[in-house]
């Protein structure tokens, strides 16, 4: 897919509670993209900070969208873009999750912020008519900032650390019984690398393949910086930007001890 640079207009900045926004944003092409691609995004706010920050797509086309959590001088400024504001966007970037067979069921396992591509993901396979289960998790019924965009789209199992929301626990509890129920699944997930770590082990000891979408660092996005690397269980390194975000479970995290 062509990688792109957009000079967009913000059409929306979406409150979705506290330190979390969804920019919606419209350049004169359509933004091409697939969930698990991300763009590398920049308001228009003079030299600090000189480097734009990346983002997964949460939708894509004549109106694209990311999710933004508050959590540091680039992405406060972002959360403070209003309508009408300028946005830079270079993207698509990145690999996408590869959609598993018709027969198998597709199941997301999102972790806070991590739910981006996969609400993306989850609009891909409600628009195919295809059914799927989803797992939100999240510390607070706060930080489950999509939940609502997501319960119309499908089946969605929430879990929350305080209990606030929810089951109270983490998304393996849940993941766990839809890996159990018999049916044959694929799992997509996106979030702390522990979490992340803890659902890999789980799909595999159940015969179900495992992508994983990553972050890291990412100063250029583009594969030149060498700063995304990361290091997978068996010592090889990885480029997040270039190999990935999108990768199978396994080459990174191996399977249980
Ligand atoms: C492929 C990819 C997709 C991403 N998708 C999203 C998304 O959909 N929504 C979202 O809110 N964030 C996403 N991120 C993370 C986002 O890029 C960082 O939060 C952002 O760059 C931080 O910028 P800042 O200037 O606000 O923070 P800084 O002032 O640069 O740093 C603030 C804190 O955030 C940490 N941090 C910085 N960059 C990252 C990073 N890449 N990952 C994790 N922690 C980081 C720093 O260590 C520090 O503790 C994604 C990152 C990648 C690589
Ligand atoms: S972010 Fe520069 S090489 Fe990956």
């Amino acid at each position: 897919m062509k990688m792109q640079f957009l000079h967009t207009i913000i059409t929306e900045n979406r409150h979705e509670g506290p330190g979390y926004a969804q920019l919606r944003f419209r350049g004169d092409t359509p933004l091409a993209g697939l969930p698990g691609q991300f763009v590398m995004i920049r308001g228009d706010w003079g030299f600090h900070p000189t480097l734009p920050r990346a983002f997964s797509l949460v939708r894509a086309g004549a109106e694209g969208a990311v999710l933004v959590r508050d959590v540091g001088e680039g992405t406060h400024r972002l959360t403070q873009l209003q309508p009408g504001d300028a946005l830079d966007v270079l993207g698509p970037l990145g690999n996408a999750f590869a959609l598993p067979p018709k027969g198998v069921r597709p199941v997301l396992v999102a972790g806070g912020v991590g739910v981006a591509p996969l609400a993306f993901l989850a609009q891909q396979l409600h628009a195919a008519g295809r059914s799927f289960a989803f797992v939100y998790g999240a510390r607070a019924a706060a930080d489950l900032s999509l939940k609502d965009e997501l319960a119309a789209l499908g089946p969605l199992h929430c879990v929350t650390e305080d209990g606030s929301y929810g089951e109270t626990g983490l998304v393996t509890a849940p993941l766990q019984r839809l890996l159990d129920d018999g049916t044959p699944s694929a799992v997509m997930a996106c979030g702390p690398h522990p979490m992340l770590r803890a659902v890999t082990h789980l799909a595999l000891a159940a015969n179900a393949p495992v992508q994983v979408a990553l972050e890291a660092p990412m100063a250029c996005g583009l594969g030149t910086c060498k700063g995304c690397v990361v290091t997978a269980h068996d010592g090889v390194f990885h480029y997040v930007c270039s190999d990935g975000p999108v990768f199978d479970g396994e080459v990174i995290f191996g399977r249980a001890p």
